[in-house]
């Protein structure tokens, strides 16, 4: 069990470590964001916990971002280093967001629809 201090953080990722996500390379995916975040000296302001399925397995591996409310499709090892800079920076990944929230779920356009829900 672990208990952190949390009141630095400015980021919480949470990264897709559901099925989907884990055969598209969602341990590696977890792996490079966690060691750039201490590679960084970022650990106090970026907190990061494996989830569940996300329901987007389409978009595997799938990272969220919060408080930003950002969704984000596709991560690579790559991909994911890149990420901690962007909100290091206070930016975002912007070609693989598929949806952001700002008051409601926006959806970027850049992956399928889904199923509706009832
Ligand atoms: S396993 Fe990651 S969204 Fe479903």
């Amino acid at each position: 069990m672990t208990t952190w201090n949390l009141q630095q953080t400015q980021c919480h990722f949470l990264l897709c470590n559901g099925g989907s996500c884990m055969k598209q390379g969602g341990e590696e995916v977890t792996q490079a964001i966690r060691d750039e975040v201490t590679k960084l000296g970022a650990d106090k302001l970026i907190h990061t916990t494996r989830t569940r399925c996300n329901g987007r397995c389409a978009d595997a591996c799938v990272v969220i971002a919060y408080p930003q409310g950002v969704w984000y499709k596709n991560i690579t090892p790559e991909t994911g280093r890149l990420l901690v800079h962007k909100h290091l920076e206070g930016s975002r990944l912007e070609e693989q967001i598929v949806y952001s929230y700002e008051r409601e779920f926006i959806a970027s356009g850049l992956s399928i629809e889904g199923i509706a829900k009832g």
